[in-house]
């Protein structure tokens, strides 16, 4: 009797650590939330893509974000992989289907790895012809 109690236990406990594990790496490979402020969220993009502020974009994002997000927004830069957190794939309808704001706060404001930029892209239709850019890929 006392036998089969202890293994109960046991497979109790088991399951309960696997499950951690597991929810532990599924958690891992996407990241956390972003929290952004109301005053950004209803932020809405004034620019509408065109040939030529896509080109700004395209020069601004290869000259700023390249290295980490990579060419193309898979998040395959050369100096993106040496960080310790795993880099975003913005070319994906989760990332895109987000508000205006939304885009706006994680590209120039920021948090831990990804970097402020509000100082390196002062101008604020730069920081849009960016945007557009990225939703291109
Ligand atoms: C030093 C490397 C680095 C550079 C340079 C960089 N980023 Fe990032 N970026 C990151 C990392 C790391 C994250 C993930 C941060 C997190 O989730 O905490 C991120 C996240 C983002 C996200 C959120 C994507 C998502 O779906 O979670 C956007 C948008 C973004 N960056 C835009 C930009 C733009 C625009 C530039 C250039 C102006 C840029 N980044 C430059 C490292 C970088």
């Amino acid at each position: 009797m006392r036998k089969n109690l202890v293994k109960l236990v046991f497979s109790i406990l088991g399951i309960m650590i696997f499950s951690l594990i597991l929810f532990s790496f599924a958690d891992g490979g996407k990241g956390k939330p972003w929290d952004i402020p109301a005053k950004y969220k209803k932020m809405k993009n004034p620019t509408t893509a065109n040939a030529e502020n896509l080109k700004i974009g395209k020069q601004l994002y290869d000259k700023h974000c390249a290295s980490c997000h990579g060419k193309k927004g898979l998040g395959d830069g050369v100096k993106g992989k040496k960080l310790d957190t795993e880099m975003p794939d913005i070319t994906t309808k989760t990332y895109k289907s987000q508000a205006d704001g939304v885009k706006y706060y994680q590209s120039f404001i920021g948090r831990d790895d990804m970097p402020n930029f509000e100082k390196k892209i002062p101008d604020e239709e730069d920081r849009w012809f960016i945007i557009n850019y990225m939703d291109k890929f």
